[in-house]
């Protein structure tokens, strides 16, 4: 894996530093500074906020280490207390609360019973305007879950440890079935609702769940999505890979509807609501779990192809994403907070589920697409509910920008604190979320994290540091981060070079290991810059989290993107290699690279270049299926926005495909040398052919920032 060289980056992308802004002209100072200005946050936020004293920071300063994590686990009701916090013996597995014993399900919901039962643990929005919304009581939230734990257990036959995966939309059947697993000890996976079946049965396979939870169809985009067909593909992809899915559970979004044409298969095929009378009001007694044992399992692209299966803990996890949902996201008890993401990505698993429901807020599910059936739908959900923390990522924030830059104004809405999360977000784009969106009245917190670790690890503590538009902000709470150049020397804040963000230390929320890989987990997290193999002194192991960053004098870090092969569409991390291979599903295809090209509302999207067979010829057709076979493989999230059909690829002498060549020509950008290729002439055909075509479709070449160029130039890294 490659990584950003030390880049030298603009001085536009560094913050206060007088050194860099001495060399640059007063035009590019003026922009640098107008970009980089400080906004602080309304002091009406500041008088109401979990963390207002400054003694928070000192309580988490790193000669606290370990110990200050104790606050984060006194959120959390524990059945018989730690006696170590952190066990470094095995490096890099991490043992986090050792001796403790807790249940999440009891964390997220009977707890709260003695104080609010019948107060809404979720409001769930069905996407089509006159269906009416649901709230959901902590209460009624109680008996679902014991009545479906009682399903799992007594009829599915599902043990503690044992892995069940769900393939489930947006709909309160999801949390419920998460719960349900909690309180069995069983470990749960959720595979996105928008992949494929086959994406599905690759996971189901690997994680070996015999059961797999689904729904017959859900909304979207004012359709009603056949969802249930998808489960036929998996329980097939599952076959192929030689592992057997038993049971197939399906949810109906209208009980006694069916909404798919995919008929049940007798005996493995079971509607949920023909099961649940016979466990209705049953409880489960919940099981009192070691806090380092797995509570969920979530799938990411890597580098290397294959998904990786995250696993989480559960007591390291709960309380981390307590923590953070308390002094970052500000979640009190009395608020409606609604983040606007998918279960299916770990951004709701810890920011929609277990962060709010630890704390006993109520949470707002919404099912379906932002902007349906108009772009105000967002703000009238705000306004209806009233929510007062809303929280999202670039994409949706760009797609309401583009698609009703004044609606928000017109609905009589107040937030107090709004998120971004899952990619860069570019400073005009988050100046339209404070000042247009968030009204002005809002705190804005842009959280930097990934689905390996469990919640935030850069960010601004909302009342006490002020935000930066553009960049995240220092670490968060008891995280210590430092940027790497490719030798391992630290690049110092201010200096205005970019090189791989790590962190220093561990925390209670990162992921335990890959699901089944231990080795691939050391090995690509923590060998680049382990300093002694043996070591067991957790000083010796920083995380290398595979992201390009700049730290500013301020200490404030400003993430540029990945260093390796994956493309964040939409803030989803996609595998160019799941992509590629993918494409070579399609018989006529002899090889394919899948290249970044810069999308104005998704952030990043995705081109396919493939050559066929010899002897066949380019077509309408070949593309198209290229484009049908992503959707099946990985789904309609990574379709192509285009298809581009070539002769030859541009190849190394040793026969690698140069991505970063063909991701130069896709986005209008300098494809670096290329003499050394063993093809250099074809160089000049792609991108005559390609720009042609892409000017012929209205796609005017724009200046890349100085961020986008070095991604762009940096991609793939095959030399
Ligand atoms: O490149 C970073 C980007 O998204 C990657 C993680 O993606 P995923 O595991 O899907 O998790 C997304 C939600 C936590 C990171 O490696 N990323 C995430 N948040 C930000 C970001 N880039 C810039 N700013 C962010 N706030």
């Amino acid at each position: 894996m490659g990584g950003i060289r030390a880049a030298e980056v603009s001085a536009m992308t560094t913050a206060h530093n007088s050194k860099v802004d001495a060399q640059v002209s007063e035009a590019q100072i003026a922009v640098h500074w107008r970009e980089e200005e400080y906004v602080a946050p309304p002091v009406s936020f500041i008088g109401q906020a979990n963390a207002a004293d400054p003694a928070i920071l000192d309580r988490f300063a790193e000669e606290r280490f370990p110990d200050c994590f104790k606050e984060y686990a006194d959120l959390l009701s524990w059945d018989a207390y730690w006696h170590t916090t952190l066990d470094t013996s095995k490096p890099p597995f991490w043992k986090w609360f050792v001796g403790g014993r807790l249940n999440a399900c009891v964390n997220c919901v009977d707890r709260h019973l003695a104080t609010h039962a019948n107060k809404a643990a979720f409001i769930w929005v069905p996407e089509p305007e006159a269906e009416a919304t649901l709230a959901i009581t902590y209460r009624e939230l109680y008996r679902r879950v014991n009545e479906f734990a009682a399903l799992l257990r007594d009829w599915g036959g599902v043990q503690t440890g044992d892995r069940v995966t769900f393939h489930l939309p947006m709909v309160p059947e999801l949390p419920v079935a998460m719960l349900a697993c909690a309180r069995l000890g069983v470990i749960h996976s959720e595979v996105f609702g928008g992949f494929s079946g086959a994406a599905c049965g690759g996971r189901v396979a690997d994680s070996g769940s015999t059961i797999l939870v689904t729904m017959d169809g859900y909304y979207r985009n004012g359709e009603l999505i056949d969802h249930k067909v998808k489960a036929d593909q998996a329980v097939a992809t599952a076959a192929e890979l030689g592992h057997a899915i038993d049971k197939v559970l399906v949810f109906r979004r209208r009980s006694g509807q069916y909404a798919s044409g995919s008929p049940m298969v007798e005996g493995r095929d079971f509607f949920v609501d023909d099961l649940l009378p016979t466990y209705r009001d049953v409880v489960v007694e919940p099981v009192s779990m070691p806090a380092e044992a797995p509570l969920f399992l979530m799938y990411t692209s890597g580098t290397t192809g294959q998904p990786k299966g995250c696993q989480h803990s559960t007591g390291g996890y709960l309380s981390y994403v307590a923590g953070t949902s308390k002094y970052y996201q500000d979640i009190h008890p009395t608020d409606t907070y609604w983040c606007c993401a998918d279960i299916g990505w770990i951004t709701g698993h810890s920011y929609i589920v277990y962060g709010p429901l630890s704390l006993g807020t109520t949470s707002v599910l919404y099912e379906g697409v932002p902007a349906y059936p108009d772009a105000g739908r967002v703000w009238r959900i705000c306004q209806r509910l009233g929510v007062n923390i809303f929280h999202t990522a670039p994409t949706t924030i760009r797609m309401l920008r583009k698609l009703g830059p004044d609606e928000p104004a017109k609905y009589d809405y107040h937030l107090k604190h709004m998120t971004t999360v899952g990619e860069p977000i570019e400073p005009e784009v988050w100046r339209w979320y404070h000042d247009v969106a968030g009204k002005g009245e809002a705190a804005i917190v842009d959280t930097w994290w990934q689905t390996e670790n469990g919640g935030f690890l850069g960010s601004t503590l909302p009342a006490l540091q002020p935000m930066k538009p553009g960049s995240c902000g220092p670490g968060v709470l008891g995280i210590y981060p430092v940027i790497y150049d490719e030798d391992g020397q630290v690049v110092e804040a201010g200096s205005g070079k970019a090189g791989n963000i790590c962190i220093r230390n561990p925390w209670p929320g990162i992921f335990q290991t890959i699901w089944g890989q231990p080795d691939r987990f050391v090995h690509i997290y923590y060998e680049k810059y382990n300093k002694h193999k043996d070591s067991t002194d957790w000083h010796d192991w920083p995380y290398f989290a595979g992201d390009g960053a700049v730290q500013a004098a301020d200490g404030y870090f400003r993430i540029l993107g990945r260093v390796d092969d994956v493309i964040n569409v939409a803030g989803h991390r996609l595998g160019t290699k799941e992509l590629e291979s993918a494409c070579l599903t399609v018989d006529e295809v002899a090889e394919a690279a899948a290249v970044p090209v810069i999308d104005e509302v998704r952030g990043r999207a995705v081109e396919m270049y493939v050559s066929l067979k010899p002897g066949l010829t380019a077509s309408k057709d070949v593309e198209d299926k290229v484009a049908a076979a992503i959707d099946t493989e990985i789904g309609k999230i990574a379709r192509p926005k285009h298809v581009w059909i070539v002769s030859d690829m541009p190849k190394t002498r040793s026969g690698k495909i140069m991505r970063r060549v063909i991701a130069g020509i896709s986005n209008f950008a300098d494809v670096g040398d290329v003499s050394t290729l063993a093809n250099p002439e074809v160089v000049a055909d792609i991108r005559h052919h390609i720009q042609a075509e892409k000017l012929a479709h209205g796609e005017a070449p724009r200046q890349l920032t100085p961020a986008e160029a070095e991604e762009i130039r940096s991609f793939g890294h095959a030399e």
